[in-house]
């Protein structure tokens, strides 16, 4: 979310003047997009832009801009501390961005004449689809930040994912808070799916991220007769104990979670997820539950953090685990999940794959292993090979 929200800020700069560049010293503008998911994200942007004070006074007529959920937390009492800023755009002021700008005073107006080619390398086109969150886990800030659902038209959805296959990206990644949520009146998020990988040179659709709660039998079903959607989702699970689940209004158990794990892996797909250890309510035996979900489930990936209190969330109210017990949770977790990607990767041999090439002899499964042929191939293409071997996390495959 936060590299398509970039993107699209990038694309207003690109309108006024502005090319990229991967170089602080040739910039003239820096725009911080932010995370405040755990206090570390936040911590960590607001580093960054302590350090560009001095880049700033380098050259005359720098601009910086903070954006995205930590600006949206912090607001302009920022400017206060970090008087170097020259403009804070909250997460959800994405849709006034440009307004913001040319408010702003400092941006040359809107030109077509400066209108760039916006096509980034890579075969993945990005189109956020909704934005928000109706849940209310209870460690989580980002009601709090994005605010509630606001679903985008399917439309609109429809027609820059046409786009943006037209401009040649063969691969569609539809993004959102709780992407599965979308809905529009009748319409459910199975159905744009299908709607998105009928249109013209998409040739495969993924969406990040998920919530359980709508692995419906529907969105089975949909996913069951549908080879474009990619066999893989990145479904974040936080926890394998039904108690701490509770505690963290996740808004199911760990049983209904293994039915539905199954049920994905039934059609095929590989599963990674996001797991949180040291919930305030977690104990050694809750621990132990999120250890044997790992084991059960068999996931592709995990990406493992510690809890981190969030102010205004009803889990901060909560006392909190020795920070020793949450490393020691961590680290026993981390080793745990160490293998999982390479163990899923070695599972892979002599099984049928179709490549979608990012590079002349890399790309991507639909399963989302990242594969390279023997052969060279036209980048976008998707080729059809079987797995030769894996080497650590990489497939070689046959043709
Ligand atoms: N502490 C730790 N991890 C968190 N996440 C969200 N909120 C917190 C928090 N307060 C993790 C969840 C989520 C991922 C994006 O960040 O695992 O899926
Ligand atoms: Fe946060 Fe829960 Fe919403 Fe995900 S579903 S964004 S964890 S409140």
């Amino acid at each position: 979310m936060n590299l398509a929200d970039s993107e699209e800020m990038a694309a207003h700069l690109q309108l006024r003047g502005y090319t990229k560049t991967e170089n602080l010293d040739d910039a003239d503008l820096v725009l911080v997009n932010t995370c405040t998911v755990r206090d570390h994200a936040e911590h960590r942007a607001l580093s960054f832009l302590g350090r560009l004070r001095q880049w700033k006074r380098e050259k005359c007529g720098r601009k910086i801009i903070f954006a995205g959920c930590a600006a949206q937390r912090l607001g302009n009492k920022l400017k206060k501390t970090f008087p170097q800023l020259d403009l804070v755009s909250g997460a959800k002021e994405i849709d006034g961005f440009a307004e913001l700008l040319d408010a702003s005073g400092f941006f040359p107006p809107e030109t077509a004449a400066h209108a760039a080619n916006t096509k980034e390398t890579g075969v993945t086109g990005y189109v956020t689809i909704m934005r928000g969150c109706d849940f209310a886990c209870s460690y989580c800030i980002v009601p709090s930040v994005r605010g509630p659902v606001q679903c985008l038209p399917s439309k609109d959805i429809l027609a820059k994912a046409a786009q943006k296959a037209n401009q040649g990206y063969p691969e569609i990644m539809l993004l959102g808070q709780t992407v599965n949520a979308w809905k529009e009146l009748d319409k459910t998020f199975a159905d744009l799916l299908n709607d998105v990988s009928a249109l013209p040179h998409v040739q495969r659709v993924r969406f990040v991220s998920p919530h359980p709660a709508f692995i419906t039998p529907q969105f089975l079903a949909c996913v069951e007769n549908n080879a474009k959607i990619a066999r893989h989702i990145h479904l974040p699970v936080q926890s394998g104990s039904s108690k701490v689940l509770r505690d963290m209004k996740r808004g199911y158990t760990r049983e209904t979670l293994l039915e539905k794990l199954d049920a994905l892996k039934a059609r095929g797909f590989a599963v990674s997820t996001d797991l949180i250890v040291g919930f305030p309510t977690e104990t050694e035996e809750d621990f132990e539950d999120t250890l044997s979900l790992v084991q059960q489930a068999g996931f592709s990936a995990a990406y493992c953090f510690k809890y981190s209190p969030r102010a205004g969330t009803p889990a901060a109210q909560m006392p909190l685990l020795p920070e020793k017990t949450l490393e020691k949770r961590l680290n026993i977790l981390l080793n745990k999940v160490k293998g999982l990607a390479e163990a899923a990767y070695g599972a892979q041999a002599g099984k049928k794959k179709e490549v979608l090439m990012e590079t002349p002899n890399k790309g991507r499964t639909s399963d989302n292993f990242w594969a390279e042929t023997k052969k060279s191939y036209t980048i976008g293409t998707i080729v059809c090979s079987e797995v030769d071997q894996a080497k650590g996390t990489l497939l070689l495959m046959r043709d």
